[in-house]
């Protein structure tokens, strides 16, 4: 059943590619154009829509992070994103001028299916992006947006995720040329980029034996920081939220530019600081906060696309690639290199990596 792997968590994270190219070839046709048959909206009703409200849990949370940045930067409309759990318990603003998207893998977790009633009360159109067909929250959605991840077994969420991102980017597009912030022909490109994330995504699977060793020197680690700015940052917090469940170590993503705010006092000879720079326009900052924690002795890893490699290297002590890709698509891959670390650092420590300790895989439960 685990196909020959070792875990459910190795397989899912090989099945990536095929997820990613089943969840984006049913919408995209061969010159590229977008076909949401599932969003049953017009662009009138669309345009109707002032702001979109992103409602989900943990891993799926950070892929709502994700699409935010991708949603604001397409198609120019505030997206706000909140943990369901306390999106619930206050007054939100939220009428039938609001469009939101609850994300969840499992279509189960019980506090993102109240925070969709409660927004449905209120008026606000209700999409999902889920994973499971006929879970709860798709029956009480307005629109269903499936990602064809195929089941996903093991406690820590991978494939899952990838899929969820690629989700939102598609819808992004989508309401961008509805909206007219983006022209069919840009919207194409973006497209034709996406389609070479499933190669691309195998190329880093491809690394795993160099994260293996990595893993293999760096399993004693007590703390464990992730630092990035934009949306390497939601990176930052998915890899941080990986590697605490699966193998157990404290770890913490934090915004590069608040470290000296706080966070830089925890650092000591040795501690482990995985740092993400693959934001052009962020890129130098992220040089001089790898500086700044190398100088405090810290062992900095950095996640870096390949042509910058080089230039990463001398602020860091080991560096891991991703292929090249438009800004907005690199969380899609530079959580890859992350999710093998905390696979591998968990498997070194002999850790029950498919059914941490306390966790469930899904969360029925307030
Ligand atoms: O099924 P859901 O996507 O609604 O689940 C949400 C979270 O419980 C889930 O992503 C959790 O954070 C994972 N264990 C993370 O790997």
């Amino acid at each position: 059943e685990k196909g020959g792997y070792q875990h459910f968590m190795l397989k899912e994270m090989h099945e990536q590619p095929k997820a990613v190219k089943d969840t984006l070839s049913p919408r995209v046709d061969d010159e590229n154009r977008i076909l949401l048959d599932e969003l049953r909206l017009t662009g009138e009703e669309l345009n109707h829509f002032n702001k979109i409200t992103i409602v989900a849990c943990g891993t799926a949370m950070h892929a709502g992070l994700v699409g935010k940045h991708a949603i604001e930067t397409f198609a120019r409309i505030p997206v706000e994103v909140e943990i369901a759990s306390e999106f619930r318990y206050r007054d939100p603003f939220v009428d039938e001028r609001t469009l939101l998207i609850a994300v969840s893998q499992s279509g189960e977790t019980a506090d993102t299916l109240a925070a969709l009633r409660e927004a449905k009360a209120r008026g606000a159109h209700v999409l999902t992006i889920t994973n499971v067909v006929g879970s709860r929250i798709s029956r009480e959605a307005h629109d269903v947006f499936y990602t064809w991840a195929g089941p996903e077994i093991a406690v820590a969420s991978t494939k899952a995720y990838i899929t969820q991102v690629v989700a939102l980017y598609l819808i992004g597009l989508y309401l961008a040329e509805l909206k007219g912030t983006m022209t069919r022909q840009q919207v194409a490109e973006k497209v034709a980029e996406l389609k070479t994330l499933p190669e691309k995504i195998q190329q880093i699977l491809d690394q795993q034996k160099t994260i293996q060793e990595l893993a293999n020197k760096q399993f004693n680690q007590q703390s464990v920081f992730f630092i990035g700015r934009g949306i390497d940052d939601h990176t930052a917090k998915e890899g941080s939220l990986k590697l605490k469940e699966i193998s157990y170590i404290h770890s913490e993503a934090i915004a590069a530019g608040e470290l000296k705010h706080g966070t830089i006092a925890l650092l000591e000879e040795g501690t482990l600081v995985v740092a993400l720079a693959t934001q052009e326009q962020l890129y130098d900052k992220m040089l001089s906060n790898m500086k700044e924690v190398k100088a405090r002795g810290a062992y900095v890893v950095a996640v870096t696309e390949e042509p910058r490699a080089a230039e990463v290297a001398l602020s860091a002590d080991v560096v891991l690639t991703i292929p090249d890709t438009h800004n907005e698509f690199t969380p899609a891959l530079a959580v890859v290199p992350l999710q093998l670390f905390a696979y591998y650092t968990a498997v070194a420590r002999g850790a029950d990596v498919d059914k941490p300790k306390n966790l469930a895989k899904s969360v029925t439960v307030e």
